[in-house]
């Protein structure tokens, strides 16, 4: 049954208020890493482990992030007649890199409430979510590993990464059972508790597999922490009823939803870009002195 996860949920309806005023009218899934969205890694990162269909979240204002993955005849045209062929290549992937379709969340009611509402559009498999904040640099990507480890294992797979005490209240916490190297069975999770309330400091991260028997327990979840509806109290739920794990990604992950994080995952790319890395580096030591 998790064979093939073939659809990737990726919510992308938030307001980004955090990058104030940046995002006051372009959508925060489009603003750069270097030259790349950070969506466009999160959907690269999909199609590198076998999603086929990427079911999009969205709300008022976002159309920019469709048209990102959508056909530009115009552009095309422009780069044919100015012969620029590398271009030409890399917006012709771009927009025929995986089959998409978009759903509005019509009000913001949480990230619980976001997933739901791609409940028609999944059906009854087991599908994958993935969080445009959380940028992981891995190979493999780190959805196929955790698609790998739900193969193996026979059920739901959530990312963890173990954070410092003073960060649990900016993460779901899980209690778990070391089962397996870096897999644990979900026993507990709470959403961003205070460190003295928090069951360990192994963080959700955020990249899911799940069955689609978390959808009748998320249209009965009553709004949680903030108001609002939240994934991972469906996913506490979903863990007393059936087999989740939780497994400890080998990988690079950046909070591209923070402004430091940001900024961290624009130096780390642009050092692995050979282009640049060399004048970057000399460039750091220069401002640091
Ligand atoms: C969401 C989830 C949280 C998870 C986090 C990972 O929170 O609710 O459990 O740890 O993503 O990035 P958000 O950061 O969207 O507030």
């Amino acid at each position: 049954m998790y064979n093939e996860i073939r659809k990737g949920v990726i919510p992308a309806a938030g307001l980004g208020t955090r990058f104030l005023p940046a995002t006051k009218v372009v959508p925060k899934e489009l603003l750069p890493i270097v030259d790349k969205p950070t969506i466009q890694y999160i959907v690269e990162e999909a199609v590198a482990s076998g999603i086929e269909q990427v079911i999009l979240i969205t709300a008022r204002g976002k159309g920019a992030v469709e048209d990102h993955f959508d056909v530009s005849v115009e552009l095309e045209e422009v780069l044919k007649r100015q012969k620029k062929e590398d271009l030409l290549q890399m917006v012709k992937e771009l927009s025929e890199m995986v089959r998409m379709v978009a759903i509005r969340q019509k009000e913001p009611k949480g990230l619980g409430h976001a997933v739901l509402c791609a409940r028609e559009a999944v059906g009854e498999e087991p599908f994958a979510v993935l969080l445009g904040d959380d940028i992981v640099d891995a190979e493999p990507p780190c959805l196929a590993q955790m698609v790998e480890v739900s193969r193996q294992k026979g059920g739901g797979v959530i990312a963890l990464q173990r954070v410092p005490e003073t960060e649990t209240h900016l993460y779901g916490i899980i209690r778990g059972e070391r089962v397996d190297e870096r897999v644990y069975r979900i026993q507990e999770m709470v959403e961003k508790p205070k460190p003295d309330q928090a069951p360990s400091n192994l963080a959700v991260i955020g990249r899911y597999v799940l069955p689609p028997e978390i959808f009748p327990i998320l249209e009965n979840t009553p709004p949680g922490k903030g108001g609002e509806i939240q994934l991972t109290d469906a996913l506490q739920v979903l863990a007393r009823r059936m087999p989740l794990y939780g497994y400890e990604f080998v990988g690079d992950r950046y909070d591209a939803g923070d402004k430091f994080g940001y900024l961290q995952a624009n130096i780390a790319f642009a050092l692995k870009r050979p282009e640049m890395a060399g004048r970057l580096k000399e460039f750091l030591k220069e401002v640091i002195r």
